[in-house]
């Protein structure tokens, strides 16, 4: 069986990558003055899988923004282990037997309960996202994400399987979190505006981000376990979660942000004017008070 991650790894970083294109123009000065997190970035992530690699994505946005909605590469385990480890078990092509009995197999099947439960969770919260949405390329990403979570839930099903595992949950307590967060957005946050829009993104790509993490670790935890089949289904996952944090950000950048913005300024402006109309009124009639 083939080495799963730094083929991957790869391609989610350039489908990433050419996400990020049409917002690069949009980018502000003060965005890519960030050339310090750029390259402290370097230590993290994905980005260390391939010089080539990160200098092809120099170019772009997702890099040179150090925005709240710019990805940090997920998972410091991901892409330095990924390649040590694949390289020096390149001959490796089955899957090791597994107990669920050692120290780190108690823990590899305790998160993978935990990313188990939180796809779920994910399930029920993307409808709901989605239906709170104001713009349709937000609505059309969530839809996306929906059907890449049922089958997210499928592919954990078959890691299970491949350690003859029943497959089940573990409550996640950063999802219910996260998912709180959401519901607080919704209640918060006027309906049709691309302030809640914006709010909603950025929940999204918490959930994101936490899960690079868990499946990134998960990832290279299995390929030093030699579970190589395992590796390969929970790497094929980090990669689509990594390229829906990077849709995300897109999405931020080209009009959400900007639009949230522009209404908080209307808002001001209208508080402002009302509050100066109070103050015609009050110099006027002073006999009211
Ligand atoms: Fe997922």
């Amino acid at each position: 069986m083939k080495q799963p991650t730094t083929k991957n790894a790869t391609r989610g970083r350039k489908a990433a990558a050419s996400n990020s294109s049409t917002s690069k123009n949009k980018t502000t000065g003060s965005r890519q003055s960030s050339s310090d997190s750029r390259q402290s970035s370097t230590n993290t992530g994905r980005q260390n899988s391939s010089n080539t690699s990160r200098q092809d994505n120099s170019n772009t946005s997702r890099q040179a923004s150090p925005s709240a909605n710019s990805s940090t590469r997920g998972n410091i385990n991901a892409p330095d282990r990924s390649r040590k480890t694949s390289s020096s078990q390149k001959n490796a092509d089955h899957q090791s037997s597994f107990e669920g009995e050692s120290h780190l197999e108690k823990f590899f099947l305790d998160q993978l309960q935990d990313i188990y439960y939180a796809e779920k969770k994910i399930l029920q919260s993307l409808p709901k996202m989605k239906e709170a949405a104001t713009t349709e390329e937000l609505k059309d990403a969530f839809d996306d994400h929906l059907h890449q979570t049922q089958r997210h839930v499928r592919r954990l099903e078959k890691a299970f399987e491949t350690l003859n595992q029943k497959a089940e949950g573990k409550k996640c307590e950063a999802i219910e979190g996260i998912a709180r967060e959401v519901e607080s957005i919704i209640s918060e946050t006027e309906e049709g505006t691309m302030t809640r829009d914006a709010a909603l993104i950025i929940a999204a790509q918490k959930v994101e981000h936490y899960e690079i993490a868990t499946y990134g670790g998960l990832v290279q935890l299995a390929i030093t376990m030699q579970l190589h089949d395992t590796a390969d289904l929970l790497d094929k996952t980090l990669v689509e979660e990594e390229d829906t944090d990077a849709r995300l950000t897109e999405i931020a950048e080209n009009d959400i942000n900007l639009g949230a913005e522009h209404e908080g300024n209307q808002h001001g402006q209208s508080q402002g004017s009302e509050e100066d109309e109070e103050e015609d009124v009050d110099e006027e009639s002073p006999s009211i008070r």
